[in-house]
């Protein structure tokens, strides 16, 4: 079992067995044992031997359980254009692609067949909770919530609001956008009413898509109530500066969600790359969570977000496909490209500390995603207590593009601990940067095996 319970920290446990209840619940995680996990159980737990399953990889140097990823930013709807953005930015990609395919989203057919292939792909690719944007038709969000319900998945689900600055072809009026937002809230708690796998999150798409009064009254919402929220902030030059056109009274991108209520922990900012400090204090000071998108920032020429300032700074910070402004399902991809987009940006200002490693990445891709989520308690890594959200990883799996010698095998056990530590640690960095979906043998969500490869 491997995760990264804090930022910069993988921690590795060889020889451990990992107790999970019928509800999906880790019951104890006994390290350093060769004792059979049954007698475990019963020894401690007095669970009966005949009501247990044991998973056991014992054997398999290549394989290992690492928590499930949190996509903290992916547009459903928007799966089809993954790739292809052309030479656009943020304010041409989504008048010329964005718009013209979510509002296909009233056919529902039509939306039953991406929402399916979407939520298939993204657990294939080890993606085992996602905070979903929709389209602002609520018949299409409420079904993306039944199949994320149906298919296993954790996830945040929002119907996307907006009522200003967008085609007659695709927008809604105040009333409309008001009454679909509750309408779908009210379905989703409805369907699943602990919230443990689909949860509703309010969605403005951003600003520039909403009048003043529809974001008062999203705003409102959310400090009644203690629903998730999303949005974007500081994506593009071209968008800021549009929005102090559209938004003259307030003193930044920032403060408009600000003095309208929207930010606090359960909400998250996807992007944030343009920051001044009064802005990021602003974060701060009301622990709003972020979403970094490294694949879609690169595509679409948005810029290089500062995460380690933003780290540094107290903020709490995630991954996010971004799906289609990025190109990829996969999070292992995104935290590949957040790595070398990190290098990009020391490049630029030589200032080494703004790197991040494999184990940064891989907490932004898990942990971090929990804390955004204001999940900490739930997921985002192996602890008695959470829920059982998990991959297991196989390098040496079929068709792998990963090599690995013998000499870079850990061998546990038959070298000293420090030396089969630093090795595996080497093997999670080929994973990062050679490991895709082959490597994904099984997907467990709160315990049940949702990806059942071998
Ligand atoms: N800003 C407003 N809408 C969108 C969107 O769909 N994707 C991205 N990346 N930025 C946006
Ligand atoms: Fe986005």
């Amino acid at each position: 079992f491997a995760h990264t319970p804090e930022l910069g920290v993988l921690e590795v446990h060889a020889k451990t067995a990992v107790g999970v209840d019928p509800e999906g619940t880790i019951q104890f995680i006994e390290t350093e044992t060769t004792e059979d996990p049954l007698d475990i159980g019963a020894r401690k737990f007095q669970i009966p031997k005949d009501r247990v399953k044991v998973v056991n990889i014992s054997g398999s140097e290549d394989r290992f359980f690492f928590p499930g990823f949190i996509d903290t930013h992916i547009h459903a709807p928007q799966y089809p254009n993954n790739g292809i953005f052309g030479e656009t930015t943020l304010l041409d990609w989504l008048n010329i692609y964005t718009f013209p395919l979510e509002s296909s989203f009233k056919d529902l057919a039509f939306a039953k067949e991406v929402y399916h292939i979407v939520i298939e792909k993204t657990l294939e690719y080890g993606t085992t909770t996602a905070a979903y944007y929709a389209t602002i038709h609520s018949a299409a969000t409420k079904l993306l919530a039944d199949m994320a319900l149906r298919m296993g998945q954790r996830a945040l689900v929002g119907k996307t609001c907006m009522n200003a600055n967008s085609p007659s072809f695709y927008t809604e009026s105040v009333e409309q956008s008001k009454a679909s937002t509750l309408e779908v809230i009210h379905y989703i708690q409805k369907r699943d009413p602990t919230g443990e796998l689909i949860q509703p999150i309010i969605t403005p798409r951003f600003a520039a898509s909403c009048t003043d009064s529809l974001l008062g009254w999203l705003g409102q919402l959310r400090e009644s109530t203690n629903y998730h929220c999303q949005t974007h902030l500081s994506e593009n030059k071209s968008e800021i500066e549009w929005m102090r056109e559209l938004f003259p009274q307030y003193k930044s991108y920032t403060d408009i969600y600000y003095q309208n209520k929207l930010l606090g922990r359960r909400t998250v900012l996807a992007h944030c790359i343009h920051l001044s400090d009064d802005e990021k204090d602003i974060l701060v000071k009301t622990h709003t969570g972020v979403s970094h998108c490294p694949t879609s920032n690169s595509s679409i020429t948005s810029g290089e977000a500062r995460v380690r300032w933003l780290l540094n700074s107290g903020l709490h910070v995630s991954l996010g496909t971004d799906c289609s402004g990025g190109f990829t399902p996969s999070i292992l991809e995104v935290a590949r490209h957040a790595l070398l987009v990190s290098h990009h940006l020391v490049m630029r200002t030589h200032n080494d500390k703004e790197k991040l490693s494999v184990k940064d990445v891989l907490y932004l891709a898990t942990m971090g995603g929990a804390e955004v989520l204001e999940m900490q308690n739930m997921i985002g890594s192996f602890e008695v207590g959470k829920k059982f959200d998990a991959q297991l990883i196989g390098l040496c799996a079929r068709d792998s593009s990963i090599d690995i010698f013998d000499f870079q095998r850990p061998k546990w056990g038959a070298i000293k601990p420090e030396e089969s530590q630093k090795r595996f640690e080497n093997l999670v960095c080929k994973w990062l940067f050679n490991g895709d979906n082959r490597n994904i043998i099984r997907v467990y969500v709160n315990g049940r095996p949702i990806v059942y490869k071998e």
